[in-house]
């Protein structure tokens, strides 16, 4: 199936997803915020990067094995969590965490999952959650002991979404939760039969559409329905404060997600974290954020090598992750790109998109004479 998918890039993969969702379900997936200057901000700051090869080096043998969290890993690169793939695919989370495990790339199951983290485990692979806190933070808590039960490995705790963002486009496209059919999105449904018996379809027959899968069975809310009080996601009052008390709830290793401020980073130190995320949540969240790429020199030099540093937000081609390694992260975090691939063809989909990624990663490397990730640094950036 993957192999005659006729894409040759994260871009095709992208244009198969667009023509296969309905135009609501394709903007939740693909939009930022307000003007999405943020989104463009993040692919110019790639764009802008060149780079200065070395040559005569010998790149018959190109290894790109990295260690993250003290294990091998094949690639510096890691699933990011994305909350309600089930709507790209049915039971997306599943497609997307059995293909991370394929490649033997860590999965991030994102809190807004629409199947719960235990099914989602029982993918195998190295498993990572996310958390959103609850109002109720005793439900977060229920489900942090859970999702260590589980066997995910590390807990990344989400910090640039204190607030909803500014999603205009569900109001014009009337998707918004609860998911209600209405006249500005049933014959947008209607005109994508493939993804309306292919997903929905599917859902009906199975009970209907999940969602919220990590609360509770009697907290649970479907699309469909709304949230119960106490299980929406709260978190303008987060504070560091709490943030030190999760770290002594949490076993596991903890990544702070969504920084881009040194002092912020700085902190991160302080509170023992293991890695943080230098994102802008793709362009979804502040819209006049930095992109991360930007802001990667001041916070590597902030934080030195006290604590693993992923970036993520625009990632669409391997030589996206060099420029990010070069500049000082470990390793990076991918969200739409593997989400093009599921929404276009499942499983295969995103097994297409990580090999892509891969593949581009490893011939960038070559034709930059760099045998292995411990080369590509300041250098050869010009
Ligand atoms: C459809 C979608 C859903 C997302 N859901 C979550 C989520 O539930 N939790 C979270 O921390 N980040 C979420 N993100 C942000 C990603 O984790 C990641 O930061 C971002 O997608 C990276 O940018 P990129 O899409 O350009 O690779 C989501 C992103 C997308 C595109």
């Amino acid at each position: 199936m993957a192999a005659d998918l006729a894409c040759y890039n994260i871009a095709d993969l992208r244009l198969r997803a667009q023509r296969r969702l309905p135009h609501g379900v394709w903007e939740y997936l693909e939009r930022g915020v307000e003007d999405e200057a943020a989104m463009a901000r993040n692919r110019a700051a790639f764009d802008a990067v060149t780079f200065r090869p070395r040559v005569l080096r010998g790149v018959h043998a190109i290894d790109t094995r990295t260690t993250i969290f003290g294990r091998e890993s094949p690639l510096p690169l890691a699933l990011a969590p994305t909350g309600a793939a089930g709507l790209l695919w049915h039971e997306g989370d599943l497609a997307l965490a059995r293909a991370a495990a394929e490649a033997g790339l860590p999965f991030t199951i994102s809190s807004a999952s629409t199947i719960d983290v235990e099914q989602i485990a029982a993918a195998g692979g190295r498993q990572w959650f996310q958390l959103y806190l609850w109002e109720d933070r005793a439900l977060s808590h229920a489900v942090l002991e859970r999702a260590w039960q589980s066997g995910c490995e590390a807990l990344f705790v989400t910090l640039d979404m204190s607030v909803p963002p500014n999603r205009e486009y569900i109001h014009r496209n009337g998707f918004g939760t609860p998911f209600r059919l209405n006249a500005r999105n049933t014959l947008d449904v209607l005109t994508h039969p493939r993804w309306l018996a292919g997903v929905m379809g599917r859902y009906a027959l199975s009970g209907g559409i999940p969602s919220q899968a990590n609360l509770p069975d009697r907290l649970r809310a479907s699309v469909t329905k709304g949230a119960h009080p106490g299980a929406l996601f709260k978190l303008d009052n987060l504070d560091w404060e709490e943030m030190r008390a999760l770290r002594d709830r949490w076993p596991g290793k903890l990544v702070l997600k969504g920084i881009l401020h040194p002092a912020d980073a700085e902190e991160a130190v302080r509170l023992g974290a293991d890695g943080i995320v230098v994102s802008n949540h793709g362009g979804r969240a502040l819209d006049s954020a930095i992109a991360p790429l930007a802001a990667l020199p001041d916070i590597r030099s902030a934080v030195s090598d006290r604590l693993t540093l992923f970036l993520d937000s625009g990632i669409r081609r391997g030589s996206d992750v060099v420029k990010a390694l070069a500049q000082g992260a470990d390793a990076v975090l991918v969200g739409r790109a593997p989400l093009y691939g599921l929404s276009a063809a499942g499983q295969p989909g995103v097994t297409r998109a990580l090999s892509l990624l891969a593949e581009e990663l490893r011939r960038t490397m070559a034709l930059l004479g760099t045998r292995s990730l411990a080369e590509i640094d300041l250098e050869l950036i010009g």
